[in-house]
């Protein structure tokens, strides 16, 4: 069992697969692209599926999910799927991706097993979208979204981040294009983990400047504690349900009381936390050969270092050196 020192247990596992993106958003990183990790650092494929072998036999994991930068450029991604369902107890899985090459790849992953796929989308409009990604893939990304629905990653969620004097007037038309397609559609507060470190308190749309804005065209009501468990968006039943929209309040409304989570870099480093400053090496000991007992017992003492909570409220809050796009979100 994963467990911190404030009684968390972890059930969850974020597994980064690269810290390369196709995409440049304006909020993650900057025009010309980041320094990458290089190759023989990164995880190998096998080196991928033992830790989370390990993670799932030893230690408790139940959900493991997928990320990156973005995880469809890893070009193992649909064999370290399918490795994973075999495990017993086979764990769910699910993916976060911003949509390019899903549709091409959306069927392969489902039949290796993935259960479920969380896309980025944060505005309809094609020329907003070249603006904010700094790239014309609008339509990329609402076909892989489709795709995904038909090949039954379900349910499909959309994340957006809204921004001022870009899209932030977008909400309500974002939420209509949800429902009619079936997406289930969560804002999200943007937080301090762009790599040009640029976040703004006052520069960021708040869960309440979105709330308010939704309620412009549609009557909300909370879900409840109960049904959200802990995950970080706090949902809401549209116009009396059963469809729903969430808000994933990092910054105005953190959630870290109830964090399930543990993560894993694409270069094998554990991180307790989004926002965390320090990590713990878990390559060094697979690659000197370790044995499955041993990096157990390392993922359990880097996780007697979980902070509290994300700390951005303190004044002496220091973004972590590893921004958004090489931690997974
Ligand atoms: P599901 O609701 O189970 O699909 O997962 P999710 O919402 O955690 O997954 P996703 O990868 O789509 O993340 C959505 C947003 O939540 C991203 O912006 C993440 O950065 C943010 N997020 C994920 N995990 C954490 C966390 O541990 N802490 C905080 N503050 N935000 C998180
Ligand atoms: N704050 C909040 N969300 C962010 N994302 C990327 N950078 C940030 C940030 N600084 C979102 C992406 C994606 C999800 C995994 O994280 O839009 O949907
Ligand atoms: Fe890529 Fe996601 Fe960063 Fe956009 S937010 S550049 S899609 S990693």
């Amino acid at each position: 069992m994963l467990i911190d020192t404030f009684g968390r247990v972890a059930t969850d596992l974020r597994v980064s697969l690269t810290d390369r993106c196709n995409l440049r958003c304006t909020y993650c990183m900057p025009e010309e692209g980041l320094q990458w990790l290089a190759k023989p650092d990164l995880l190998t494929d096998d080196e991928i599926v033992r830790l989370i072998r390990i993670a799932v036999t030893h230690l408790g994991i139940t959900e493991v999910r997928f990320t990156g930068g973005e995880p469809l450029l890893r070009p193992g991604l649909v064999g370290i799927v399918e490795q994973c369902a075999a495990l017993r107890p086979r764990p769910r899985m699910s993916l976060t991706t911003n949509g390019i090459g899903l549709a091409r790849t959306a069927q392969a992953l489902k039949a290796a097993g993935l259960d479920r796929v969380n896309v980025s989308l944060d505005t309809l409009r094609p020329e907003v979208f070249k603006t904010l990604t700094r790239r014309d893939r609008h339509k990329d990304v609402v076909e892989g979204m489709a795709a995904a629905r038909e090949a039954g990653l379900t349910p499909v969620k959309i994340n957006t981040v809204l921004m001022p004097g870009l899209n932030a007037d977008e909400a309500p038309d974002l939420l209509a294009w949800a429902l009619e397609h079936d997406y289930e559609l969560r804002f999200i507060e943007q937080m301090p983990l762009d790599a040009q470190h640029g976040w703004k308190r006052d520069g960021m749309i708040t869960a309440g400047d979105i709330l308010a804005s939704l309620r412009t065209r549609f009557e909300l009501t909370e879900e409840g504690q109960e049904a959200r468990g802990a995950a970080p968006a706090e949902r809401w039943l549209v116009d009396g349900g059963p469809a729903t929209v969430g808000v994933i309040a990092s910054v105005t409304r953190p959630f870290c009381r109830a964090c399930d989570r543990t993560r894993l870099t694409a270069d094998g480093q554990v991180r307790t936390c989004l926002f965390a400053t320090e990590e713990s090496d878990l390559r060094s000991a697979l690659r000197s050969g370790a044995p499955d007992e041993e990096i157990a017992r390392l993922w359990k003492v880097a996780m007697w270092g979980k902070k509290a909570g994300s700390g951005l409220d303190d004044p002496s809050f220091l973004q972590p050196d590893r921004p958004m796009s090489a931690i997974g979100g």
